[in-house]
């Protein structure tokens, strides 16, 4: 059985870097675009370095989690936050900056808030390499989305079906297994991620959890499981409280905010946070700023 699944796991393995390699070939020698041998290359170790970012990256990663921890088959899987389609969409507006965001910008703010980890330098090899490797899904149409979970989960129900489905996987307290990686606690995503929002966790979890029985839970098994697992310690987001400048926040943003307390907006129960272990990325000066 585990043979089998090693035989299977490499066979994926095997494909979707042949895939990537074609992908990345094809790219090379369309006329016209003069994409050169270096481009290629640039696409093949972005996408290394979405797969093994903590060890590729080390400074720049606050926990154990890769890109491809949550954009799963490396960002082609439709359900998981694709990325097909995702180059042609930036730069655009995002509310929770209060801006328009650079495709970079937005890698850089999942490096920080997903990845717990420092930003990136926008200008560098490996963001680079990184914008490359998405570029290759840019003319992918966008797949339909999924339909949201917006049913409201109670985390003692969640208990029960995290300890009956994930925990195998994911471990008795979220801290992970060497099948799976962790859920909350210090080695998992800040409280200032995506998948803090209870509805992006529970719809992510109905579409692609458990992971080799998918599409399993109903709507309210996953709005349950992810009360749950958020209900538990995950890593701070230092100036989270600027996000949604405008006071436009969802409803699950799971942190209070100025520009919601401007717009009078109720507060959301504060969660147990730990420390931030990465802090934030300060610019190294340049030798003429010193
Ligand atoms: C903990 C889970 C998680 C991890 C790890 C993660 N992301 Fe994300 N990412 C998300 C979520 C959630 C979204 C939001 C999807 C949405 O807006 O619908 C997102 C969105 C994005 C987008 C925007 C997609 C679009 O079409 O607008 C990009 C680009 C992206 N992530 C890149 C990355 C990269 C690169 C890494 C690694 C450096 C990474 N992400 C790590 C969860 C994660
Ligand atoms: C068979 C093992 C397995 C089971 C069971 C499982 N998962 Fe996962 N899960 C994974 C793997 C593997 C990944 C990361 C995929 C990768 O790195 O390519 C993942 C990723 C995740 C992520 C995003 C990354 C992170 O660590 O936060 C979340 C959230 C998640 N799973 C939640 C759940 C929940 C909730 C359940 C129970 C309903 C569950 N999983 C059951 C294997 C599993």
């Amino acid at each position: 059985m585990r043979a089998r699944g090693a035989a299977v796991a490499f066979a994926c393995i095997a494909l979707c870097v042949q895939t990537v390699v074609l992908r990345a070939q094809a790219a090379a020698s369309t006329p016209g675009r003069n994409v050169s041998r270096d481009s290629a290359r640039s696409i093949l170790r972005g996408k290394a370095l979405i797969g093994a970012f903590r060890d590729s990256l080390p400074r720049y990663s606050g926990n154990r989690l890769r890109c491809a921890s949550c954009h799963l088959d490396d960002g082609a899987r439709a359900t998981a936050m694709s990325w097909q389609g995702t180059a042609a969409r930036y730069p655009r507006y995002r509310a929770r900056r209060g801006s328009e965001e650079s495709l970079a910008q937005r890698v850089n703010e999942c490096v920080m808030r997903s990845l717990a980890g420092r930003a990136l330098p926008e200008d560098g090899k490996d963001m680079r390499d990184i914008v490359a490797y998405i570029e290759t899904m840019r003319a992918a149409p966008r797949p339909p989305n999924v339909d949201t979970v917006k049913l409201v989960g109670t985390p003692t129900a969640g208990r029960r079906v995290y300890v009956a489905t994930c925990v195998r996987c994911h471990g008795a307290v979220g801290e992970g297994t060497k099948l799976a990686p962790a859920i909350w606690g210090a080695k998992s995503y800040s409280i200032g991620a995506g998948l803090s929002r209870q509805t992006v966790l529970a719809t992510f979890v109905r579409y692609n959890m458990p992971y080799d029985h998918q599409v399993t839970l109903s709507d309210q098994q996953s709005a349950d499981v992810a009360a749950y697992v958020l209900a538990k310690p995950r890593q701070d987001h230092p100036g989270k409280e600027h996000d949604w400048p405008k006071g436009d926040p969802p409803d699950d943003v799971a942190y209070a905010t100025d520009g919601a307390r401007a717009n009078g907006k109720t507060l959301p129960s504060a969660r147990p946070l730990l420390s931030r272990r990465v802090q934030p990325h300060q610019p190294t000066p340049t030798p003429r700023e010193k």
